[in-house]
């Protein structure tokens, strides 16, 4: 049986490190930007949280993976805002697909941030189980190794957050947010948002 050596164990460690740090906080702050454009979703959000989580009971791993609208609003959040805009496969042998060849070798691009921003594709896809159209954590046997963790946990976050505070729009505030011209995928300006009490969005203060 091969065991991983110390140094491929710290190797690991640091992508982990590379690969989750920053598309989380993104991720994050991309939702709560959205929450805070949209106040009727935070609050429906938040009626949802407080309904699985009464009296500020703390979340657990169940209640948090149980709430549906959640779910949908993290989904939501990477179809618009998916950190790995395009991704990258070397092709392995000469195939041809509708007549175009694509030689071993080749590079190929998969547009990420088009897919997941195509009308036509998000229409005609609706309820279909077709895993290629919607990609935030890539797909095949080289996906994101922290989906599973990163899905618990930005929902953790979310749930805690929301749970007690609400995020509304201050004069510094990009609606509609505008996305960076840079090779990273970040906002054009840095997302800034008025964080108050929760009960000021629940009870319309
Ligand atoms: C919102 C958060 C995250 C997003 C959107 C994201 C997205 C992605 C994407 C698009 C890929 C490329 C997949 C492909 O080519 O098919 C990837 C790869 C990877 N991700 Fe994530 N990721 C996130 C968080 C994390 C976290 C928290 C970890 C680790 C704890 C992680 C570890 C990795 C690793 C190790 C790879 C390389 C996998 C390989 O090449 O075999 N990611 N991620």
């Amino acid at each position: 049986m091969s065991t991983l050596t110390d140094m491929e164990i710290l190797a690991q460690a640091i992508i982990f490190i590379f690969a989750g740090y920053d598309t989380t906080s993104s991720t994050l702050a991309f939702a709560l930007h959205s929450q805070a454009a949209h106040p009727d979703i935070q609050k429906k959000l938040q009626e949802e949280i407080d309904v699985a989580l009464p009296n500020k009971a703390p979340p657990n791993y169940d209640t948090v993976m149980e709430m549906e609208y959640l779910d949908m609003v993290l989904n939501e959040t990477l179809r618009v805002y998916p950190i790995g805009i395009r991704l990258e496969r070397v092709c392995k042998q000469d195939v041809e697909i509708d007549g175009v060849l694509v030689p071993k070798g080749s590079i190929v691009n998969v547009p990420v941030y088009a897919l997941h921003h195509d009308p036509k594709f998000s229409k005609d896809n609706k309820g279909s189980n077709n895993p290629y159209v919607y990609m935030p954590f890539g797909n095949g046997p080289r996906n994101c190794t922290g989906m599973r963790f990163v899905l618990m946990n930005m929902k953790l976050a979310l749930t805690k957050v929301l749970h007690n505070f609400s995020f509304q729009p201050c004069k510094e505030t990009q609606i509609p947010l505008k996305l960076s011209q840079k090779p990273m995928f970040q906002p054009e300006k840095p997302i800034l948002l008025k964080v108050g009490p929760q009960d000021a969005t629940i009870n319309g203060a």
